[in-house]
């Protein structure tokens, strides 16, 4: 089997006509299309020369970012009469959408910034790659950078839909990495992406390594977007080497890596996506061989018919919870369009 091939035939059976991919196509809470799922799937796409399912992409988000217009310019109002102790109901924008780019009305804690980031990260990467960029992409760039400027500092989901009375630091390397790029297609105030880094640099704790969230101890996975994709903290800065430490010495088992150690969705097991992204890292610090080592484990995790699922059960954090998310929601998503992406990014990479 040829997972290369595999996994791009599975994306592009799960885009929608009108350019959204379904988180997974065979789980039920997972039938709709996620800014950040999407936009790191695009970027899989990107690499490998799919620019088609890209630009669909693009333009789905871009409809999505248009249709949430009303309450940005609201938010705006509201942010220039004077500051806001939070982000009210009114002004947040769904995390997800239905796959034809529609609000969905349920009660999924769907404040969570960081999709909106990385959309911004992958149509920077489109347009540094020499592709043109859509009116309508520039416009739902500037909206959404205006968003991004106001929301950042306040308290949200995480990328695992938890936490939304914190800010969370993989959030903020979506933020900052999306507002970075995004700089030649939108305009971002002065100043605004130093003072972002400065507050990223405050999530270093005893012990000199980044923390999950302000006011937490532990480590997410999560935390290695601060350096890969988004570029915002070197590879090699001591706090991002003391933090892939970490993750590696507590979160990585068998050559694949757990969210965080108080994880417990599906009991808490291994994330094919996130050993990517540790291999991704890898890469950027020059260590080919432990990345090619932890694309060998992402492999080894596909079914008969090469589909990549959320995680694996070995190794989990509670086995208590296995057996009851099983009964809530069903088996684990398989395939997740997300794995399949990482696994394209990683074939990339280490080429
Ligand atoms: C994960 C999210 C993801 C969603 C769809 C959730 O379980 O926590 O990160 O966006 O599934 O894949």
């Amino acid at each position: 089997m040829n997972l290369v091939q595999r996994s791009i035939d599975i994306i592009k059976a799960g885009q929608s006509p009108s350019g959204g991919y379904v988180a997974s196509p065979n789980f039920g809470e997972y039938a709709y299309s996620w800014l950040r799922d999407g936009s790191f799937i695009a970027y899989s796409m990107l690499v490998k020369g799919e620019t088609d399912s890209v630009a669909a992409f693009l333009t789905w988000t871009a409809k999505a970012v248009q249709s949430q217009q009303k309450k940005i310019e609201a938010l705006k109002e509201a942010a220039a009469a004077g500051p806001l102790q939070e982000i009210a109901p009114e002004f947040q924008l769904p995390t997800r959408f239905s796959l034809e780019g529609e609000e969905v009305k349920d009660d999924w804690p769907n404040f969570q910034i960081d999709g909106y980031g990385a959309w911004l990260w992958l149509l920077a990467e489109w347009d540094s790659r020499g592709f043109a960029v859509q009116d309508l992409w520039r416009e739902s760039a500037a909206l959404t950078t205006d968003y991004l400027a106001i929301c950042w500092p306040h308290s949200c989901y995480d990328c695992w839909e938890e936490g939304g009375d914190s800010v969370h630091l993989s959030t903020l390397a979506c933020v900052a990495g999306g507002l970075k790029a995004i700089a030649s297609i939108a305009a971002v105030p002065e100043g605004l992406l130093e003072t972002i880094e400065a507050r990223i640099r405050e999530g270093v704790v005893d012990g000199g390594y980044f923390a999950k969230s302000f006011g937490r101890n532990d480590v997410d996975s999560a935390l290695l977007w601060l350096s890969v994709p988004f570029g915002v903290i070197p590879p090699q800065d001591a706090a991002m080497e003391a933090t892939a430490e970490k993750i590696r010495q507590e979160l990585l088992e068998e050559g694949g890596v757990k969210r965080y150690l108080a994880d417990t969705y599906y009991g808490g097991g291994l994330w094919v996506l996130l050993t990517g992204y540790l291999a991704w890292f890898e890469m950027a610090r020059g260590n080919r061989e432990e990345a090619l080592r932890l694309k060998q484990w992402m492999a080894e995790q596909a079914t008969v018919d090469g589909s990549l699922p959320e995680q694996v059960t070995r190794h989990v954090n509670d086995a208590t919870y296995v057996e009851e998310w099983i009964e809530r929601w069903g088996p684990i998503a398989t395939p997740l369009l997300w794995s399949h992406a990482l696994y394209l990014v990683v074939d990339e990479l280490v080429h």
